[in-house]
């Protein structure tokens, strides 16, 4: 712990110098390849804002993130042989604002094919990353990618490829954009949750005959080493008489984390889409595999601990215990600059909470007597749904009837949450995964925007995902018939 507790200090005090040289994002006429980080430092315990230079005019901005096997050290003398980008867990934050155009250049060292999906950025289909768009990026290989950045927040990319392995052992990141519209804070922390199964050796654990096997399939993977940015039980430095804003992003493949700071209030103020209305505070919060939250925490006294655990929580498993994924400690007080407006942005509403649905989805299982479960969408695994058209609204009722509840996943999109079990939500938000409760059921709305192609929905639950809880569908022109296209399909069941 000591070791961490130092580079947490160490980040605090060398801050702007060390990080802004790696992460100055570059222009892109000068090709100039990004720094690559050094194996064992973290940055994501405190994030630093883009110099007031980067703001204006809109920029490229350039990464290269190598996917690779590296030795990774989660607690002193505790290392695990990580996959991760730039021989780090998480990758580098990749750091931009709102309307600049990212490039990132996946160079793939590992043993095997992968890609990249960025989780909630709206964005061509043809860059979503997932192999019904791309060919997967073979071991030697490099993929390019490109895009601009439409909307500030907090976002994360993992593989699509292979996902129950692959971000299991430590492929995923952060992405930051930045607008001028942020509320001013203090500081600004990632707190990126996962956890990993691993051995009594520190290997990742493969469930070996068929009972563990087939839960793992049913639940979902679980492990008890928690983590929070690739360390376990981090202690965080923090002044008192601060307010920052923490950003949230559950990578697990399964657990649920029900978010309690020692009963201390927070202000939510984002989440998925971006800044909600206006913030609310609670003293808990449940952030799902997939979702993000961004909070306002503290100030706190000089001196104080605040323990950032997970409440129990059961998805339908039972398990449900009470964990601590990091510390904060509380430092000498210093001068606040922070301001939380009471009013954010407007989220117009896409429809009324009675609009009726225009597609139904049924999250479901059933029994293999193979593998235990498969899971299902309108009971076909790997469905292929029909498709939207642009500019028609989508009203969707997703009801799960299963015994487990599934974090429901769109690409590419933005939906409301308009009811769950029959109730308006307390809050207007824009969403990219939301939980639907077991024996229950939610209804969202979204707008499919002119970005044609090929996207996805699915369970982000990655042992459910790959077990069938996922479905294909298309984003057509508006003109197009789409009976037709259907008939041509034959998918008819
Ligand atoms: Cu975060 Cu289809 O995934
Ligand atoms: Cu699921």
């Amino acid at each position: 712990m000591k070791k961490l507790k130092k580079i947490a200090t160490l980040f605090s005090a060398l801050g702007a110098l060390a990080l802004t040289a790696a992460f100055i994002p570059e222009n892109e006429k000068t090709g100039i390849a990004p720094t690559q980080q050094p194996a064992n430092t973290n940055h994501y315990f405190s994030i630093q804002k883009q110099s007031k230079q980067t703001q204006g005019e809109a920029k490229t901005v350039r990464y290269d993130l190598t996917a690779g096997i590296f030795n990774w050290e989660i607690a002193p003398g505790k290392t695990v042989e990580a996959w991760g980008y730039n021989r780090q867990v998480p990758g580098p934050v990749l750091k931009a604002r709102k309307g600049d155009t990212l490039v990132v250049r996946l160079t793939n060292t590992l043993p095997e094919p992968t890609t990249i999906h960025w989780h909630g950025l709206r964005i061509p289909s043809q860059m979503d990353g997932t192999e019904e768009v791309q060919k997967a990026v073979m071991p030697g290989e490099t993929f390019e990618y490109k895009f601009v950045l439409p909307d500030a927040g907090t976002y994360w990319y993992h593989p699509h490829t292979n996902e129950t392995v692959q971000m299991e052992r430590g492929l995923y990141g952060a992405i930051i954009v930045e607008d001028e519209n942020d509320p001013l804070t203090d500081g600004d922390r990632l707190f990126l949750v996962d956890d990993m199964k691993l051995t009594a050796k520190n290997e990742f654990k493969k469930p070996g005959w068929f009972l563990p096997r087939w839960m793992e399939r049913h639940d979902g993977r679980e492990g008890e080493t928690l983590l929070v940015n690739g360390k376990e039980n981090p202690i965080i430095e923090m002044a008192a008489g601060q307010t920052e804003r923490w950003r949230f992003v559950n990578t697990s493949s399964a657990r649920y984390f029900l978010l309690h700071l020692g009963g201390k209030a927070f202000k939510i103020i984002g989440t998925d889409g971006g800044l909600l209305e206006r913030p609310r505070v609670d003293t808990q919060l449940l952030i799902t595999p997939g979702e993000r939250f961004d909070l306002a925490v503290g100030p706190f006294e000089a001196g104080e601990t605040v323990r950032i655990e997970s409440l129990p929580f059961d998805r339908g498993t039972g398990k449900a215990k009470r964990e601590l994924f990091a510390t904060v400690q509380a430092g000498a007080a210093k001068t606040s600059v922070a301001n939380i407006p009471d009013m954010f942005q407007p989220v117009p509403s896409l429809a009324e909470p009675n609009a009726p649905a225009n597609r139904h989805i049924k999250l479901h299982g059933k029994r293999n007597w193979t593998d235990g479960v498969d899971f299902t969408i309108n009971d076909e695994m790997h469905l292929h749904d029909q498709p939207v058209r642009s500019g028609e609204l989508q009203v969707w009722e997703i009801t799960n009837p299963s015994m487990l509840d599934h974090p429901f996943h769109l690409h590419g999109f933005f939906f409301q949450l308009l009811e769950e079990n029959g109730q308006a939500p307390a809050f207007k938000a824009w969403k990219d995964t939301y939980n639907v409760p077991r024996k229950g059921s939610i209804k969202i709305a979204w707008m499919p925007d002119e970005r044609t192609g090929k996207w996805m929905y699915h369970c982000h639950i990655l042992e459910h995902a790959a077990a069938g809880m996922m479905a294909h569908f298309e984003v057509v022109d508006k003109d197009t018939p789409i009976e037709k296209k259907i008939a041509q399909r034959g998918h008819h069941h």
